[in-house]
């Protein structure tokens, strides 16, 4: 995992790789180098730390080098600890080749067995150096640099995105994709290389999304194409039209406070987005015969099932959907599994993505698969992606990136319209995934018959008084928060979480963002299981945080599942609805949030429950935005 970047062409590549870089490092951010060939010397120059980027910048004001091919890196470990030597570029023993790198070389002990034993001398723990000491073995031995490269690629196993220099070759960079996305960007004179177009996304529009299983050759006039078989390929360029705007902290401490309070504008945004292509569907009505949508839209379409690249007859034949995620978003899955079972009628299956690529796959008739994604660049989605592909079944993306890989791998998509999301602890993507999927479960249901417009209006309308309430109900508690109870939770070093029904996975998300950003070890579970073991933790050291729900069955057992927890001495902290007062008085802390529709509770608590743990975690002055070993998108396996 990692972002790559690299230049070729007529200008001086270090400030461009440094910048680019830094918009990267939401793909990893424990060590950082950059590389660029001397046209004098024709000798790399390069200097890697250990650190984010903003450390090898600063250190970097001191070195002079500079160079019109260059390459740079940004890491997020796999193998060997974050230390100098185990950041890219990674090199061959006498330094003439450097590699940048991201991905997993699965297999790569044995390569490198074989190397040592070829009286190669490795310097790092990486799989990185093994590919560029195989590839020096190569490069001798193959009478051409192409056949190099493809018995390169055939020695490889796993995923890869790879960037090579050479000093043989000082004026080119070579390029290798197989699963982790490269794409390159074209200029005058000039080409970019990043894992993601964000990264030269002020540079040029023009770009290349370099094909799976394929290599190329760029100098700073010419992109020269290969298959993983050598033959050649066409270069197809394409415009994109997304804006990547670097957004500051506007005031705030921290992105996450201020991506906290975009929620409401966020969802907003979302819904009328949707809104005005729901609305739309009669254009729909003769499409069965339509193009699939196209894989790299330049406009949004204007009927929502042409957008999501199913036909009507498809939506009103569903038996049921599936929901594939990871982390934060298949925490919103599993919420919104009761939209779809609720609204639709049809039962909805949520898959961890990471799970799912080793389970069976039964192919279902007459349904469709959902992967969601902020990013669109997770691996383990996107290789569940492929496999969906493969059997040919309906897929559709819910992501954040318009120009994200999910985006061009998926039948259709759902752009939600959070904005940039910097802050690593997912909190708007979050809540815009909720109010969409409800949304979207919404739209099946009226497709189907199963609700009328009249719902369907009423149901955007519930949405936008959640989105309110996630807010306003931000400000009732924020002195009591600031002042007293984020001091007195952070001196707690456990917690547990608990939830019912549909506040269960919401349960899980408080949990998570507890755990990841602040390091308080946090479990979660079904307060019904509580019973069952867990009950064993309750103690007072050990505040259990409880959420309610606007069922009111379901609410009667959580009261029950209260009185256990404080029979047994436990700290009681609950989020709970207004009115519901058996829960509000046997609880030490009570959050009150005010009514919304049943299935938007846990939308209407988003906020308050992200801004309790966001503080909590500011009085122990972690690294907020950028926690330990973290990473805003996971791009392995
Ligand atoms: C990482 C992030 C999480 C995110 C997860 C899935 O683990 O730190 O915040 O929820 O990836 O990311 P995605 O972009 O696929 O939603």
């Amino acid at each position: 995992m990692c972002g790559i970047i690299g230049y070729v062409g007529e200008k001086k590549s270090r400030s461009y790789i440094l910048e680019g870089l830094k918009k990267l490092e939401y793909r990893g951010y424990d060590s950082a180098g950059i590389v660029c060939i001397d046209e004098k010397h024709k000798q790399f120059s390069f200097q890697k730390e250990a650190g984010g980027v903003s450390l090898l910048k600063k250190l970097s004001e001191k070195v002079t080098f500079d160079g019109s091919v260059g390459m740079g890196h940004t890491r997020w470990a796999t193998h060997g600890v974050v230390d100098k030597k185990n950041a890219h570029p990674q090199f061959n023993s006498d330094k003439s080749i450097a590699i940048v790198h991201n991905g997993i070389v699965e297999g790569y002990e044995d390569l490198r067995e074989e190397l040592i034993k070829a009286k190669h001398a490795f310097e790092s723990s990486t799989d990185t150096e093994v590919i560029a000491h195989l590839f020096d073995e190569l490069v001798q031995e193959q009478p051409t640099l192409k056949l190099a490269i493809m018995s390169l690629v055939k020695k490889l196993e796993g995923a890869f995105a790879l960037v090579v220099m050479m000093e043989q070759y000082p004026d080119q960079l070579i390029v290798i994709r197989r699963r982790s996305p490269l794409v390159v960007g074209i200029g005058e004179n000039e080409h970019f290389v990043a894992s993601d177009f964000i990264a030269f996304s002020d540079k040029t529009k023009d770009v290349v999304f370099l094909p799976d299983t394929s290599f190329a050759i760029v100098t700073k006039n010419n992109i020269d194409l290969f298959d993983f078989d050598g033959k050649p390929l066409e270069v197809i360029s394409q415009k994109v039209k997304e804006e990547y705007t670097q957004t500051d902290k506007q005031g705030f401490e921290h992105y996450m406070l201020k991506e906290i309070y975009e929620q409401k504008r966020a969802i907003t945004r979302s819904i009328s987005f949707c809104k005005v292509i729901g609305n739309s569907s009669s254009s729909c009505q003769s499409d069965e015969t339509s193009e699939p949508f196209s894989r790299y839209k330049e406009e949004y379409n204007d009927c929502i099932w042409r957008q999501l690249g199913i036909t009507p007859k498809q939506v009103k034949n569903l038996k049921s959907v599936n929901l594939i995620a990871a982390g934060t978003s298949w925490h919103a899955a599993r919420v919104a599994q009761f939209f779809f079972e609720s609204f639709c009628k049809i039962p909805a299956r949520v898959y961890l993505a990471s799970e799912f690529l080793y389970m069976p796959f039964f192919n279902q008739e007459d349904s469709v698969y959902i992967l969601i994604s902020q990013s669109g660049e997770t691996a383990d989605t996107l290789q569940a992606l492929r496999l969906i592909n493969a059997q040919d079944v309906p897929t559709i993306a819910l992501t954040n990136v318009a120009s994200s890989t999910i985006v061009r791998e998926a039948g259709g998509f759902l752009p939600m319209q959070a904005g940039p999301e910097i802050s690593v602890a997912s909190t708007k993507a979050f809540s815009t995934q909720l109010s969409i999927l409800y949304w979207l479960a919404n739209r099946i249901a009226l497709e189907k018959g199963l609700i009328s417009a009249l719902d369907m209006h009423d149901s955007e309308e519930d949405l936008f008084i959640a989105a309110e309430i996630l807010e306003t109900v931000i400000e009732s508690y924020k002195l009591k928060i600031t002042h007293e109870l984020a001091e007195q939770y952070s001196k707690y070093s456990r917690f547990i979480f608990l939830g019912r029904n549909i506040s269960y996975p919401f349960a899980l998300e408080a949990a998570l963002k507890l755990k990841e950003i602040s390091y308080i070890f946090s479990q979660c579970y079904p307060a019904g299981e509580l019973k069952h073991g867990p009950i064993a933790l309750i103690d007072e050291y050990t505040p259990v945080v409880l959420f309610s729900t606007l069922d009111k069955i379901v609410y009667q057992k959580i009261v029950s599942n209260a009185q256990e927890v404080k029979a047994r001495k436990g700290h009681l902290l609950v989020f709970a609805f207004e009115g519901q007062k058996e829960l509000i008085n046997i609880a030490d802390t009570a959050f009150i949030i005010p009514k919304v529709k049943p299935l938007l509770g846990p939308l209407a608590m988003t906020g308050l429950m992200q801004f309790f743990v966001y503080h909590i975690t500011c009085k122990l002055g972690r690294p907020i935005d950028k926690p330990r070993n973290l990473a805003k998108s996971v791009t392995v396996e």
